[in-house]
């Protein structure tokens, strides 16, 4: 009998997403443009390669997938997308479905929804890395609705579960679940950015070793800030090298990778006019985190700050505080943004319900996820910050996290997604603010006018002598 659904790319994530599938009962023909890569997979499936199809040629790929076909793409995003579908698409009937499942930028998947015309096509926004794909991603689909609900019953089987809810979602139309998984990956950025810098201020300010830094985000994960990523941070920190004996943080240099999807998410921002500090901050600190000899040779011409804190100048549970609020923060900015992508590309995106599809399987899974589901529940307009329930825990930690902003500040720590946050909520809570000087300037120089608080817009000066 023919595999219900065919799978192309068998790299990391490729390879643990047909596993998964098969493991989930579902036949799944697979082929790789290096035929030994299938070979190797199938021969390593054990008792899951009895579903698996491994295929030699394109042609024998597509016979081997029964019809309409289904065909997963998970090839690296780009240009290799394209290539892809130019060489499957002659191959297909027009009812056949490609499903892009890579980090593509939004943008092309909505190129490519649009070069589909009526040619079945989905893009999907898949997270959790290689674990993740394995044993139960969070997804986010999108494209034509009939299309997600020809394969839901597949992706819903083989996606994460939070209790029994499937985090497996369509978003909207062409890009949505694209877009959704860059602002994922936007928050993830924010959220890693700020556990660094909390991991800065104990190493550096308070002199933790980094077993101490390990023992604290371990009972941190007991806590309010329970989630993944505080999770593997403490075994992050815990790790030793096999080679050294030192530990693993200690031999890893301290330049940050990216693949891209991060900086989409603060260019679209921009775009978008959606304010994003807290992730924009992230994505810079990992370009400056590059420029390995420029900060060299800073430490070595204005040498650093005295970094190390007074004794007793901030608590690990202040720190802890800071930390909450500054996630709550960065992500009241990135459901901002989503909302805002919504109207401006009238995709009417589901808030509460990404919320919900990112409670397990994705890497920014937390607790907190379940009770962000149900503020954006109550009211998906308004910003999670004003929420009753985050709007009492800001209220009461906020000042946490001004005292490590300054602390960081008065002793050369940098902060940057921290303070960022700290900056856009305090802005955020100041009714009038000091844009009018913005205004009178632009007026002086461009006669561009301002509204007036007793009424009117289009005023002018006079400005006196210029
Ligand atoms: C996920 C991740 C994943 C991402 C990697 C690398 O949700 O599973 O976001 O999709 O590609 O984490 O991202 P960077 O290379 O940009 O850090």
């Amino acid at each position: 009998s023919k595999a219900e659904i065919g799978l192309i790319g068998l790299g990391t994530m490729g390879a643990a997403l047909a596993s998964n599938i098969a493991d989930n009962g579902f036949d799944i023909a697979v082929w790789n443009r290096t035929s030994s890569v299938t070979d190797a997979f199938h021969a390593n499936a054990g008792d899951l390669a009895a579903r698996i199809t491994p295929t030699q040629t394109l042609v024998d790929f597509v016979a081997a997938i029964a019809e309409p076909r289904a065909i997963i793409l998970m090839v690296p995003a780009g240009q290799p997308v394209d290539d892809q579908i130019a060489a499957l698409r002659p191959l297909l009937g027009d009812n056949d479905l490609i499903i892009d499942a890579g980090n593509a930028n939004f943008h092309d998947t909505n190129r490519r929804a649009v070069e589909a015309g009526d040619l079945p096509f989905l893009g999907i926004g898949v997270s959790g890395g290689e674990e993740g794909a394995r044993f139960g991603p969070s997804i986010m689909g999108g494209g034509k609705r009939e299309y997600w609900d020809r394969v839901a019953h597949i992706l819903s089987a083989i996606s994460a579960k939070h209790e029994t809810t499937a985090c497996a979602t369509w978003m909207g139309q062409a890009g949505a679940g694209h877009f959704v998984k860059a602002v994922h990956n936007g928050i993830e950025y924010a959220d890693m950015q700020m556990i660094a810098e909390v991991y800065g201020i104990m190493r550096d300010g308070m002199g933790m070793d980094n077993a101490a830094i390990a023992a604290t985000f371990a009972k941190w994960d007991q806590g309010p800030l329970k989630s993944y990523l505080i999770e593997i941070s403490g075994k992050v920190a815990a790790a030793i090298d096999p080679a050294t004996g030192q530990p693993m943080l200690d031999v890893i240099v301290d330049a940050a990778g990216q693949k891209g999807t991060g900086r989409w998410t603060a260019i679209e921002a921009q775009h978008l006019a959606a304010p994003i500090p807290a992730i924009e901050a992230a994505v810079v600190a990992r370009n400056l985190s590059s420029q390995l000899e420029t900060r060299a040779a800073g430490e070595a011409l204005f040498g650093t700050g005295p970094r190390k804190l007074p004794h007793d100048a901030l608590g690990l549970d202040t720190l802890e505080q800071a930390l909450m609020v500054g996630k709550i923060l960065c992500y009241a900015q990135g459901f901002d943004m989503i909302s805002k992508a919504s109207v401006e590309f009238g995709w009417d995106l589901p808030l509460p319900e990404i919320a919900k599809v990112w409670r397990a399987g994705c890497i920014i899974r937390s607790d907190m996820l379940d009770d962000m589901a149900q503020a954006l529940g109550e009211d998906a307009n308004r910003n999670l910050l004003f929420a009753p329930r985050f709007a009492d825990i800001v209220k009461a930690n906020h000042d946490a996290l001004r005292q490590t902003v300054a602390m960081g500040a008065l002793h050369g720590v940098a902060l940057p997604a921290l303070s960022s946050g700290l900056a856009y909520f305090d802005a955020l809570r100041t009714a009038r603010g000091t844009a009018n000087m913005i205004q009178g300037q632009r007026d002086f120089f461009g006669a561009h006018g301002f509204a007036r608080t007793d009424g009117g817009s289009g005023h002018h000066g006079p400005w006196g002598n210029s």
